[in-house]
């Protein structure tokens, strides 16, 4: 018998650092000449920025792509959906004067729906840490929680009579409820009966876009050869098995769980292109071996007179979470954990961002850093060590010292265009990581992207 096919041809987009890497951006720009664009993971904690007609708007749930008119957008079955927060996007989509947004926008049935008991929960759970995980409280582990414990309600449960969806939601805020009354929350205390009759009417409007045959949907696209873009969400370390846990998502936002949630198989994949940026954030909390110090406290930025490294460079960078305006954790790039990442993510390609953002940088700070290699328990090592949880000691970056201080006009559209000192960086990065840069991101339009021949 002859194989269908013997390559895929879907490009995978995934974050390869802690999130808002510019996922957003990169993927619309693929979505260009896309037939189908897929979101695989997570749901509305992440915030991508795109720009459409000039304007910028940051999606949590829907694909990017959709500014496409040719593209057949998935929500597809890892998507944890807050049915209030895509009515919102879809509204916000059409005034905008995206064409067609309800008829090409796809949701599998399978996908888990948020309640707004997931969200108190989230914010129960983080109160009962030591040291919280700084979610962003928009219900999504406890929905996969839910998931896990198949109590959990679908896009398909959604659906049914609004009675049936009231014995279901019953049973699944039965421990919640216990849980909120033993913690004095008598008043987020869900009411199955408003739930469901409150519920079911954004199953109805969500129905038209109802997917019942997400697998033959992306199956057809692989036979017949479409070209299928996966927008990825979140990113390598905040993935709940491979990143630094317990300050991950509760996702598998890595390659693998990201085609599972797409409706993918591995056969599908053409390319994976992972995407940082010159510089790196973290919102939230957790290990940050090349984070600056700034001027934040409890998710604010404090008055200063004197601005600290990582306040210049967020400042120059606008990092502010997309979804929580909290502002960003920044650092120097950190090669290392890209160099770790390779392989797992079996990334093709890299994508970084922000290039004319660390080139300003440089021109404040005199100079910027690259990490190539840790000291770590009093070794040189040249990967992010997985143990850090017994050792208690987060490693200690050794960084290379560039020039910095370039500009690259933004009319630059090709690799020639970009100065020497610019290239120096992006080989650094190639050597250190073993990964070829494709795509450098100069701007946050989606023509902002010189494509590289590698
Ligand atoms: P995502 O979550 O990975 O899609 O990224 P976010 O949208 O949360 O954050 C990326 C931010 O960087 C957004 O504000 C983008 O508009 C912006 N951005 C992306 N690429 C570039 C770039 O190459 N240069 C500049 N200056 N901004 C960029
Ligand atoms: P995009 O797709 C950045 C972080 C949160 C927190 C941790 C767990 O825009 O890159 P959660 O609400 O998921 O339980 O929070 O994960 N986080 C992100 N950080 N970008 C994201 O998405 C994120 N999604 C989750 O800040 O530290
Ligand atoms: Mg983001």
């Amino acid at each position: 018998m002859k194989q269908a096919k013997a390559k895929g041809n879907a490009i995978i987009v995934i974050g390869g650092k802690w999130g808002d890497e510019g996922k957003g951006k990169i993927t619309s720009r693929f979505s260009k000449n896309a037939d189908i664009v897929i979101r695989g993971t997570g749901g509305a904690n992440a915030g991508h920025t795109i720009v459409y007609n000039g304007k910028k708007i940051a999606l949590h749930l829907i694909p990017g792509g959709i500014m496409y008119p040719q593209t057949t957008c998935l929500i597809g079955q890892g998507v944890v959906i807050d049915p209030k927060i895509l009515i919102e996007e879809i509204k916000a989509l059409e005034e905008m004067g995206v064409p067609e947004v309800k008829k090409r926008l796809k949701i599998t049935g399978r996908a888990h729906i948020v309640f707004p008991y997931h969200k108190d929960l989230d914010g129960l759970y983080e109160s009962f840490k030591m040291d919280p995980v700084g979610t962003t409280k928009r219900g999504i582990g406890p929905t996969y929680m839910d998931q896990d414990t198949r109590s959990g309600i679908r896009l398909y449960e959604l659906l049914q009579p609004v009675e049936e969806l009231e014995q279901l939601i019953k049973v699944a805020i039965t421990p919640h409820n216990q849980l909120f009354r033993a913690n004095n929350m008598e008043g987020v205390m869900a009411d199955a009966h408003k739930l469901a009759k409150e519920y079911h009417q954004y199953g109805e409007l969500l129905r038209p876009m109802l997917e019942r045959d997400p697998d033959g949907l992306t199956s057809r696209a692989y036979k017949e050869g479409k070209r299928v873009v996966v927008e990825g969400a979140q990113a390598f370390r905040l993935d709940k098995f491979v990143g630094d846990y317990p300050d991950v998502t509760s996702s598998n936002c890595i390659t693998t769980g990201t085609l599972l949630g797409a409706h993918l198989s591995h056969k599908m994949v053409d390319k994976v292109i992972v995407v940082v940026k010159a510089h790196d954030s973290r919102v939230g909390n957790g290990p940050f071996p090349t984070e600056l110090p700034a001027h934040i406290a409890n998710d604010q930025v404090i008055s200063y007179d004197e601005p600290y490294e990582g306040d210049i460079i967020r400042e120059n960078a606008h990092e502010y979470g997309a979804t929580t305006n909290r502002p960003r954790r920044v650092g120097f790039f950190d090669a290392v954990i890209l160099a770790t990442a390779k392989d797992i993510l079996g990334a093709d390609y890299l994508c970084i961002n922000h290039m004319d953002t660390i080139g300003e940088i440089g021109k404040k700070l005199g100079s910027v850093k690259m990490c190539t290699s840790y000291t770590y328990q009093g070794k040189l090592i040249h990967h992010y060590p997985d143990d850090i949880r017994l050792t208690g000691e987060i490693p200690t970056p050794n960084y290379e010292e560039f020039y910095g201080g370039w500009t690259i006009p933004s009319t630059a559209r090709s690799y020639d265009d970009i100065p020497e000192t610019a290239k120096e960086y992006i080989k650094r990065i190639e050597e250190v990581t073993g990964i070829p840069v494709k795509y450098i991101g100069i701007g946050p339009d989606n023509e902002d992207i010189i494509e590289r021949d590698v």
